[in-house]
């Protein structure tokens, strides 16, 4: 079923959000509450179709979890007090899902059978595989049927290794860190570039035996992890889209609070006001580890950056939304080194390039990124998720743009990590200027 939205045009956005849990820090949660010892309430952890895959697969591996309306009850069961699932664990449409829960169950006495949506069914998982084969565990995939694919993940008793990422993936070192939880001796990951840290934060804050001196992540086995209250901060990823919504607008102003501001996640921070847009980070604060603070956002006349090398995993899931701020903004904005995002949810780049010829933008497509020339005249137009979450939210700030009504297909992929997304933005498409 294709749900569909008509977005109005929308000049100026105004107001004050607060935006969903982060995607990738409430995953984190749920997994290392699970394999805590004791219960931990989670707060402020996205409801979205993403986590909610998490906590079933914890669930059906007999961990005791509460979903409430303002918090999340998880009654760790330790490190090795997982079940063997009676069925094949959903991962849904969530690449974190299924690449963390590679890790920890590379480690576990069963085995395991997992599968996702026809998206994530054709997502590369090798990647995770080879490093944990190499820790001793034992994982295939096959095909159950054309869109069916099951990774079958045979626990083993891992020994560590010291790996070098091949590519900048904060869910490849994850799943390699949540082995080593397990392991006999050492594991360490080399990372070249920095990718987010929210596991090891998350490991230290739990007790794990971890370390970090540059590039270089190790972790010992651990004998138990703690349970702990977590708040969970807002998503950077998420508020992106409003940031990018208000600095292109006209006269618009928004406040988003309770942002989390981990460093390697502010990418976009850095790039929006290197092209100019005004954002200032107010009340900066710590929670459990993790940098918060509000977002003031105006709008601002921004031109053309260039978004390369160290920055891409800083501002990787950024990428479709910071090609609409390029569109609006003047001169050409290069996207390079890029080529992780042909494998995300869909291929993005070649997503941004079939919606941005709808929106009467100029780009030429890179094989590992993506040329954007501005300003443009926005089109109103009918544009097409693709069913991927981050380009259906980014067509959607674009078209309030746009000069008449515009129409948004296939928007139910947002239930992944923003269910309140059109709520949220009508709300601030509708506040008096
Ligand atoms: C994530 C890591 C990134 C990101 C994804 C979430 C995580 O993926 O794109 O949305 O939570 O670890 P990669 O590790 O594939 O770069």
């Amino acid at each position: 079923m294709s749900v569909v939205v008509t977005i109005q045009p929308s000049p100026t956005l105004k107001g004050e959000l607060r935006v969903p849990g982060d995607k990738s820090i409430s995953h984190r949660a749920v997994m290392l509450s699970a394999l805590a010892e004791g219960r931990s309430i989670l707060r402020g952890l996205l409801m979205g179709e993403d986590v909610l895959s998490t906590i079933g697969c914890f669930q059906a591996m007999g961990v005791p979890i509460q979903v409430a309306a303002d918090k999340v009850v998880v009654d760790g069961v330790g490190l090795r007090g997982l079940k063997p699932p009676a069925k094949v664990l959903d991962c849904g449409n969530s690449g974190t899902t299924l690449r963390l829960m590679m890790g920890i169950l590379a480690a576990q006495p069963f085995e395991t059978r997992l599968t996702g949506d026809a998206s994530l069914n054709r997502r590369p998982m090798e990647r995770v595989a080879k490093p944990l084969r190499e820790m001793g565990a034992q994982i295939e995939e096959f095909r159950a049927s054309e869109t069916e694919r099951i990774v079958k993940v045979t626990g083993r008793p891992l020994r560590g290794i010291h790996y070098k990422l091949p590519m900048a993936s904060a869910q490849v070192k994850s799943a390699v860190l949540l082995a080593g939880l397990y392991a006999s001796g050492e594991t360490a990951v080399e990372e070249g570039m920095a990718s987010r840290d929210h596991s090891e934060l998350m490991l230290q804050a739990k007790g794990a035996p971890l370390s970090r001196q540059g590039g270089r992540i190790r972790i010992q086995a651990a004998s138990r992890l703690k349970a702990e209250d977590l708040e969970i901060p807002g998503d950077i990823s998420s508020a992106a889209f409003f940031l990018v919504g208000a600095a292109i607008g006209k006269n618009s102003e928004i406040l988003l609070k309770n942002v989390g501001v981990n460093p390697t996640r502010t990418g976009i921070l850095d790039v929006l006001s290197a092209m100019g847009a005004s954002i200032e980070e107010l009340s900066q604060r710590s929670i459990a580890g993790e940098a918060v603070a509000d977002l003031r956002v105006k709008a601002s006349a921004l031109k053309a950056a260039r978004i390369e090398g160290a920055l891409i995993p800083r501002l990787i899931d950024e990428i479709p939304i910071l090609c609409i701020a390029a569109a609006a903004a003047s001169g050409k904005t290069e996207v390079r080194d890029a080529a992780e995002l042909r494998v995300k949810e869909t291929d993005r780049i070649a997503a941004m390039e079939r919606e941005l010829a709808k929106l009467g933008v100029r780009f030429q497509g890179q094989a590992e990124g993506i040329d954007v020339e501005g300003p443009a005249a926005f089109q109103a137009g009918d544009f097409e998720s693709g069913g991927d979450h981050r380009v259906a939210m980014s067509m959607a700030i674009a078209a309030t743009q746009a000069p008449s009504a515009s129409r948004i297909h296939g928007i139910e992929c947002v239930q992944t990590s923003y269910p309140d997304f059109f709520r949220h933005l009508a709300g601030l498409a509708s506040n008096p200027s």
